[in-house]
């Protein structure tokens, strides 16, 4: 694993802005795996920012989000569908037929999840999959004892994340019970990793992923397994690392390794 620690959060999100441009840069046509997610918002600002003064050109990638809402339609505000398009698809220019989300009011979800993982496959695999951690570790909706092998599916989500979810959705609403999401193995498959964490409030479940044992317990650990899996931290995320000197060590600010 590569991790960076970057010296506020906006160096954070300007770093992993960097890798995702280097990669559309080597590979115009990227398959990208795309998270939400507040910690997203700065990270999708800048690359609105970075296509308006012509830094960046996303016209020819194609996108597959983690994961949905079951029982969002793509047209409510707080679908993930939604919320890309706000934050990316339209200034981006990334249609329908190259923005891909699990369709949360498809009428099978069991269905909708397998035909998502095989649309996956059939867009020859994701270059670089970009991640969020939720305060419990998971990665995507894939919550605490998924299996690490799991492909796209169903899943219930915790009381936690639907506390921490339920910021975004208004007064009279709740926040989903379910959703389809990427699996481990299918996040797994990607050829590189990005994660982003910003704030106190993920260097528990930063820790635990980085330093913490390989388990189910902590689905983000499972980037242990990836051999190109890079965590792009700001300090307050990075706080409970033990090994941070060496981090810092091997990559000085969170730039690039000293070899
Ligand atoms: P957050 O969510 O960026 O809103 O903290 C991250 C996640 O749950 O993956």
């Amino acid at each position: 694993m590569r991790v960076l620690i970057c010296h506020d959060a906006a160096a954070a999100v300007a770093r992993a802005a960097q890798i995702l441009q280097d990669t559309v840069a080597a590979r115009p046509e990227a398959v990208l795996g795309l998270a939400t997610g507040g910690t997203m918002e700065p990270l999708y600002a800048l690359l609105r920012a970075r296509i308006a003064d012509g830094a960046l050109d996303l016209r020819q990638v194609t996108t597959f989000n983690l994961d949905e809402y079951v029982g969002l339609a793509a047209d409510h505000p707080q679908s993930y569908a939604a919320t890309m398009r706000r934050l990316l698809f339209d200034t981006a220019g990334i249609g329908p037929d190259r923005g891909h989300l699990p369709d949360g009011t498809a009428s099978d979800p069991v269905t909708e999840a397998r035909a998502y993982e095989a649309a996956i496959t059939a867009a020859g695999g994701i270059d670089l999959q970009v991640l969020g951690i939720g305060r419990n570790g998971h990665i995507g909706f894939n919550e605490p004892t998924s299996s690490l092998g799991s492909r796209t599916r169903v899943k219930t989500l915790t009381e936690d994340t639907r506390r921490a979810n339920a910021r975004f959705f208004g007064a009279q609403e709740t926040a989903p019970e379910f959703a389809i999401t990427m699996g481990i193995g299918t996040v797994l498959d990607a050829r590189a990793c990005l994660l982003l964490a910003t704030g106190p409030e993920k260097a528990r479940p930063v820790a635990a992923a980085v330093e913490g044992p390989l388990s189910a317990a902590c689905p983000a650990s499972a980037l242990q397994l990836h051999p190109d899996a890079t965590l792009v931290l700001d300090p307050a995320a990075a706080a409970d690392l033990r090994l941070r000197d060496y981090y810092q060590l091997v990559h000085p600010d969170g730039g690039k390794a000293r070899l």
